[in-house]
């Protein structure tokens, strides 16, 4: 597990509450909306740095039964647990560095990533993150990546990122996975922060293929 990274990430949720942060969402509706579209209720879904967020919330309040959120941040996942309460315990919460992560092949119907993807600013990480959602992700299945879009800001928490636009993006998983991804939708979304800035993002949603 990267230490500094997850020293970052833990510092973030330990010393902030979750609505101040600049990636809040009170209703995840995107995120949820898309996920109804892909994946029935009892499929496997997992939201890949998930950290606080409210889409296992909403997941749950529309019937979802196999979530899995996994984040490098103990902090970040404990915000939503405490949140969450009783209904805590029917979600799986995975700790780990997902580039690092061993998934159980193909058990994943929809993988969820907002914003977890873009810190990927070294190729051998990147190369390392879509060798694990290609193993994760059974044929059929989908995933939705949310990023910052190319006129999106340079920086998120502090941390460069890489920014995308659908093409970019799906070039990207073609070169380090070749014929495994198909682009089936996107759209682009304008953020807003609780401090009322704009942050321009790219949805994107691939079928694995083969
Ligand atoms: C900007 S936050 C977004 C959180 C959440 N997806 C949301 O929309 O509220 C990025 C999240 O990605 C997590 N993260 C960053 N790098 C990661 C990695 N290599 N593996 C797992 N999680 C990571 C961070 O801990 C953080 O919770």
């Amino acid at each position: 597990m990267d230490t500094t990274a997850k020293a970052h990430w833990d510092q973030v949720y330990g010393n902030r509450d979750e609505a101040e942060l600049t990636w809040f969402e009170e209703m995840p509706e995107i995120s949820a909306s898309l996920i109804s579209a892909y994946a029935k209720p009892d499929a496997h879904v997992i939201d890949i740095g998930a950290g606080a967020s409210r889409l296992v919330d909403l997941l749950i309040t529309r019937g979802y039964q196999r979530l899995h959120c996994l984040d490098l941040s103990q902090a970040g996942l404990d915000v939503s647990r405490a949140r969450l309460g009783d209904k805590a315990q029917s979600v799986d919460w995975i700790v780990a560095d997902v580039t690092r992560w061993t998934p159980d092949p193909g058990l994943y119907a929809l993988w969820h990533d907002r914003a977890a993807f873009h810190f990927l600013t070294d190729p051998d990480q990147r190369a390392a993150y879509v060798a694990v959602m290609a193993a994760a992700l059974q044929i059929g299945g989908h995933a939705v990546i949310m990023s910052f879009a190319l006129d999106g800001p340079e920086r998120c928490s502090g941390l460069p990122v890489q920014r995308y636009d659908p093409a970019t993006l799906a070039a990207m998983l073609d070169a380090q996975a070749p014929g495994a991804f198909a682009l089936v939708a996107s759209q682009m979304h304008a953020h807003h922060t609780p401090s009322a800035n704009t942050q321009a993002f790219q949805i994107s949603v691939f079928r694995r293929v083969g």
